[in-house]
């Protein structure tokens, strides 16, 4: 259990991560996309999960654990690093390249977990990010997913912490 000072903090997992975790299938294999300094890949290797994780920039992940398998890769100038893998689930935080939403859903084991969270139309009101090319349009994680995905939940709001922001999240699964 995370105390509160931990829960807050931007190196703590996401609580939409934290909530839909334990639907994913025990020790199964997940892709944590663009993960920065690895903070849902260090905290899903201690669940027990098979983890890959991509970035452009790993400097700031230089210790990964046992069960984190590390891939440096810009996932928008170059292949998909992970042609030939499907996974139980993928979690992106954060990130947004709208061109791999497709690849995305589409690396899914039957019965996998897309876990998608990251800013919203109407953040520029807090600061960065600002660009509409990395704000979530209303809605737009469902229809990234309609008609490929089953939604468990979503949310579209803004939050407070660990700062002001708007928040566009889902938990969608394979069926
Ligand atoms: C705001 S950080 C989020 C990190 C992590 N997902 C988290 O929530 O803690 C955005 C990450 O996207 C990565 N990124 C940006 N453009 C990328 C690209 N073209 N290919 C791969 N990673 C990229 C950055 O290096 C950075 O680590």
């Amino acid at each position: 259990m995370l105390s509160d000072s931990s829960r807050h903090s931007e190196l703590a997992p996401s609580p939409w991560v934290e909530r839909f975790a334990p639907m994913i299938r025990p020790g199964g294999r997940v892709l944590d996309v663009a993960c920065g300094a690895g903070r849902h890949a260090r905290w899903l290797a201690r669940l027990g999960f098979e983890v890959d994780a991509v970035d452009r920039d790993l400097s700031g992940f230089a210790d990964p654990p046992p069960g984190v398998e590390l891939r440096e890769a810009d996932l928008e100038g170059g292949p998909w690093p992970y042609p030939e893998t499907r996974f139980d689930a993928i979690v992106v935080t954060n990130y947004l390249h709208r061109p791999l939403l497709p690849t995305l859903v589409g690396s899914l084991e039957p019965g996998g977990l897309l876990l998608y969270e990251t800013f919203a139309a109407g953040n520029e009101r807090f600061g960065k990010p600002s660009n509409p090319d990395f704000l979530l349009r209303p809605g737009e994680l469902i229809e990234a997913v309609r008609g490929r995905l089953r939604v468990l939940a979503f949310e579209d709001l803004s939050v407070t912490t660990p700062r002001p922001a708007c928040l566009q999240r889902i938990a969608a699964r394979r069926e």
